[in-house]
Order: C-alpha cells, then sequence, then structure tokens
C-alpha cells in the first residue's frame, strides 16, 4: 500500500543512493516492517535442510549486506533472511556508480564487489537478532586475499559465526570480485569444504553458484556437494551480459537462465536442498518451480520492483493454494512429485 508512493521517490534517487536510504528506513523503523508486512502463517512454513523457512520465500543475499535490517526484514514477511556478503575484513568494494536499473523489464545490474562492514561489526548484530524468521549469513573472501589464503579465511568467517545463524553460504559466484568465479574450481573446492566440515559443527552449509557455468560444470559441482555433506546449493548469482556493461544481471533478464541452471540440479536428484534464486517474481516462477522438483526461493530485485505488495501476493496465492490443496505446504512436500497435484 506504502510502496507504490513511495516507490516513484526512491526511484528518482541514484539506485544505491535510494537502496542506502531504504535500509536506513528499515533500520530506524521495523514497525513499519510489521504494518507493510505479511504475518506468518504456520501452514506455510517448510523444513529446508535443518530449518524452518516461516514462507517458502526467502530475502537472498545482497540486499542486507551488513545485517542492519534483519527484524525490518522479517516483519516484512520472507520466511529466511539471507545477510552479507559478509568478509573478515571490512572493504568498500568496486567505485560508484555500481547498480543500474532497467525498469522496463523488471531488472538490475551491480557491480558492487562485496561493500560490507566486515566480520567484527556485523557479528554482534548477529547475535541480537531474536526474530522468528531464521537468518543465514553468506561469506565472501577480501578482494585482495588469494585463493590459498581464502579457504583459512572462509574457515574462521564460518567459525565465528557459527552460532550467531542457522544456516551459511559460500560465495564464490560473484562476477564483481576478479578472479572469484575461478574457485568454483573442483580442486580447490575440495579443499575449501573439507576445511568448513571441520568447523561448521553440523551447520546448514550451502554452495552459491553462478548461472553461467556449462552444463557438465554444474553436475560435476552438484556431485561435488553431494560428495562433502553440504546441505545444498543455492542458483543461481547473477549473469554476465557485457554487451549491458560490468558486474551481473538480476531479475526478470535472469529467469530463464537460472531455471536452466536449477533444472540440471534437480535432475540430478540427490538429496541436496536446492534454493532457487534469480528471476523469480510471480507465484508463477515459484509453481514453475514446484513443478521443476524444488522447493523454495528466494528474492531480490523483484522485492526492489515490487516492494511489500511482492510478498502479499506470494502470501495469497498460498493461502489459496494450501487451502486447495487442503493440506499444508510440509505435507504438500512430503507427497512424492508424481502424486503432487497442483489445484490453483
Ligand atoms: C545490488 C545487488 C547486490 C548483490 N549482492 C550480493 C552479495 O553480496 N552476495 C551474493 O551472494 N549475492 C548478491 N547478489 C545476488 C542476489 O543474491 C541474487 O542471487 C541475484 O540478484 C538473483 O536474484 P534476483 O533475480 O531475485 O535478484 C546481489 C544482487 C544485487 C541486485
Amino acid at each position: 500500500m506504502l510502496y507504490p508512493f513511495i516507490k516513484p521517490l526512491l526511484f528518482r534517487l541514484e539506485p544505491e543512493t535510494a537502496h542506502n536510504l531504504t535500509i536506513e528506513m528499515a533500520k530506524l523503523s521495523p514497525v513499519i516492517g510489521k504494518l507493510t508486512g505479511q504475518p506468518i502463517d504456520s501452514r506455510l512454513s517448510l523444513k529446508v535442510g535443518s530449518v524452518n523457512w516461516t514462507f517458502p520465500i526467502g530475502l537472498a543475499a545482497g540486499l542486507d549486506k551488513n545485517a542492519e535490517a534483519l527484524t525490518f526484514m522479517g516483519h516484512q514477511g520472507f520466511g529466511a533472511i539471507e545477510c552479507g556478503t559478509v568478509t573478515l575484513k571490512p572493504q568498500l568494494g568496486n567505485p560508484r556508480p555500481r547498480m543500474f536499473r532497467y525498469p522496463d523489464e523488471q531488472s538490475l545490474r551491480n557491480a558492487m564487489g562485496f561493500p560490507n562492514q566486515g566480520l567484527l561489526e556485523i557479528l554482534p548484530r548477529l547475535r541480537a537478532y531474536g526474530g522468528a524468521t531464521p537468518l543465514g549469513v553468506n561469506i565472501g573472501k577480501n578482494k585482495d586475499t588469494t585463493a590459498e589464503e581464502s579457504i583459512e579465511e572462509l574457515s574462521l568467517l564460518l567459525e565465528t559465526m557459527e552460532e550467531a545463524a542457522q544456516y551459511f553460504v559460500i560465495n564464490v559466484s560473484s562476477p564483481n570480485t576478479p578472479g572469484l568465479r575461478a574457485l568454483q574450481e573442483k580442486t580447490y573446492l575440495s579443499e575449501l569444504f573439507t576445511e568448513l566440515n571441520k568447523v561448521r559443527n553440523g551447520k546448514d552449509l550451502y554452495l552459491k553458484i553462478a548461472p553461467d557455468l556449462d552444463q557438465n560444470k554444474i553436475v560435476e559441482l552438484t556431485h561435488l556437494a553431494q560428495e562433502y555433506k553440504l546441505t545444498g546449493i543455492i542458483a543461481t548469482n547473477t549473469t554476465i551480459m557485457p554487451d549491458r556493461g560490468v558486474g551481473g544481471v538480476s531479475g526478470v533478464l535472469l529467469r530463464e537462465k537460472s531455471r536452466e541452471v536449477r533444472k540440471i540440479i534437480l535432475k540430478e536428484s540427490t538429496n541436496l536442498e536446492l534454493i532457487a534464486v534469480g528471476g523469480i517474481t510471480d507465484p508463477q516462477d515459484l509453481f514453475n518451480l514446484w513443478k521443476d522438483g524444488g522447493k523454495v526461493a528466494q528474492v531480490y530485485t523483484a522485492y526492489v520492483y515490487q516492494g511489500p505488495d511482492l510478498l502479499k501476493k506470494f502470501h495469497q496465492e498460498l493461502v489459496n493454494f494450501v487451502k486447495k490443496q487442503n493440506m499444508t505446504l510440509e505435507k504438500f512436500f512430503e507427497l512424492p512429485l508424481s502424486e503432487r497435484q497442483y489445484r490453483l
């Protein structure tokens, strides 16, 4: 209700300025988050790994990089909130401008480069968070850290924050840190997962992958995640579209590519969880994911364009869905894929 009035004002500002203003407002006034948000409905909760998502749509990484607006985002009705990417040391990221809008295509392009306040600033906020919505933390290496050093760095990040969140995500798929995507290599990841498994203390752990990988690589990473007993894969990060400029593109322009990557992962029929992200814009995208064999999704760009109405729309569709199915979502997902009927 409020967002249609605020959005034209925000969209008149430079995208990152609008983003920062939104985070400031969310930080100062969690109550606005509640007034414009959707209440938790137990029929719509779902177990993902060992975490109880309160709703099948979570907040993707990168929007609340510094974990400043967790309570607000929980009140909005997201089913899980992923903050970060958090790095060990604070860093400024790439020079501005580094966020661009494509309103006609409901898409964004960003070349942020992990600007964030670093582990020591962010950790107390994670510890102070007491909301009902589960919390995930997305971690990455600092820009000037080498591949060899990054294993120790990521282990330290995970070990230090382990008790303060419900799940963790390794981000080796951002196009905005030079050389980062090269870390999607098998030898590097095998070593990394071995070290992370020593410190994760049973905590859920995901690998977030890029949409710009070929099919063999996607299959290889899926098997690797399975072999090292990760909880699952988050697919996908933003896509490179050099004709648009530097950075990674998200939103509707990414939708089909991202879905194809997810289909490859889901076809491998492992016991991994899949968190879908990339172009999830309408309830139909979630239903398509379910038909492909997936369960939960995250959003970033669609939330920028639609605001709290996005969650309202999903909430209404999902309440209708469980009513028509006459069972909770948790029960629905206990059915084998072949026995699920989509009474929409
Ligand atoms: C401005 C911006 C910043 C982002 N920052 C991060 C980040 O720090 N870490 C990360 O893993 N993903 C980051 N992402 C990627 C999103 O989490 C998500 O994977 C991607 O945008 C695709 O989802 P969408 O189409 O719903 O936006 C960022 C995306 C945007 C648009």
